[in-house]
């Protein structure tokens, strides 16, 4: 014990003086442009509620609605008893919005790219990831038996050196966020399939902050690049433009059907509640509509070039993302 809290303490002490030690700020209101975070009123430019989805009418009434029909849990993991009829509905929807055959819904993006990586690639295989992917990539990456390279960020060349040196493994896979988490720049989706299909490889794409944002209708990266039917993987979440929670991967139905056998997160942990598929089920729908998203897109597009200005200020040459959603470093 007296081990532990001297490790603890020697932690933290470290982290107050690098001065990265933060405690999360309270929000106090639903998330919408203007918050009250603890006790002052701000403009809110940190949320990932890029759509204003999380506090849609239509979206509350879903989860009041299921929750009044199903009751608040779900009971069970999927392969249990865990999935209910929602869950194939919301599952449908989204294989439609990404133009894939199928989709499995996982309890968050994180879980999602942990639990894919790590069933779809074993020992003797080859994951190929960009330098700047997100952590939840790289944590997928360490759960997996494979081996893995890195590949300087969106340097096509570096890829096509990193895909010759791997010619030996048994499956390579090239992994990239679609629109970066940091900086929030795009990924060169269309060389980096190009190579991976030069080189007999697969790809996956974490669209996590580009579903409802690029693309027709907001499906994303891939569609944006016209790349559909080209990408094994697509990783998605619930939790940002859809304004709830949770992660998806949209894939082939034998990819679904593997990953109900093989990923931890669908087999050891419980499924969402349906007051969360619910309103994902309405996002849905409502992305349908996009003309009411653009004209919030575009009103966000304002306000969001005024923090961009101050961005550059600050970071000389980073965060031209070349979409709506740009990074902020207050
Ligand atoms: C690129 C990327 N992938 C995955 C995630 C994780 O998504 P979730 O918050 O749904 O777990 C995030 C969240 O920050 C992200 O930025």
């Amino acid at each position: 014990m007296d081990k532990l809290q001297a490790y603890l303490k020697n932690e933290l002490d470290a982290l107050r003086a690098q001065g990265v030690f933060h405690l999360p700020r309270v929000l106090e209101t639903e998330q919408k442009a203007t918050v009250i975070i603890d006790g002052h009123e701000v403009i809110n430019l940190s949320s990932n509620n890029y759509l204003g989805l999380t506090v849609h009418p239509r979206m509350r009434e879903a989860a009041i609605k299921a929750i009044e029909q199903y009751g608040v849990g779900s009971g069970s993991v999927r392969t249990i008893a865990g999935t209910m009829t929602l869950h194939n509905v919301l599952e449908e929807k989204l294989a439609h919005f990404k133009h894939t055959e199928a989709s499995l819904t996982i309890q968050s993006g994180y879980a999602t790219n942990l639990g894919v990586i790590s069933a779809v690639m074993q020992e003797g295989d080859m994951i190929i990831s960009d330098e700047l992917n997100h952590a939840s990539i790289i944590d997928g990456i360490r759960l997996s038996k494979a081996s893995r390279k890195v590949f300087p960020h969106k340097d096509m060349a570096g890829l096509r050196r990193v895909l010759e040196e791997s010619k030996g493994a048994s499956k390579v896979m090239v992994v990239s966020d679609g629109v970066f988490s940091m900086d929030g720049d795009i990924a060169p989706l269309p060389g980096i399939v190009a190579l991976a299909e030069e080189y007999g490889a697969f790809v996956m794409v974490d669209d996590a902050h580009s579903s409802g944002v690029l693309g027709k209708n907001g499906r994303g990266s891939v569609s944006h690049f016209g790349l559909d039917g080209r990408i094994a993987l697509q990783i998605g979440t619930l939790s940002k433009g859809i304004g709830a929670l949770g992660g998806y991967v949209a894939c082939s139905q034998d990819m679904r059907d593997f990953l109900l056998q093989r990923a931890h997160p669908v087999l050891f942990s419980t499924s969402h509640p349906p007051s969360v598929v619910a309103p994902c089920i309405a996002a849905l729908d409502i992305l349908g509509e996009y003309r009411f998203l653009q004209a919030r897109v575009g009103a966000a597009r304002f306000q969001h070039r005024q923090e961009r200005n101050a961005h550059h200020a600050r970071h000389r040459g980073r965060g031209r993302a070349g979409h709506e959603v740009q990074p902020a470093t207050l």
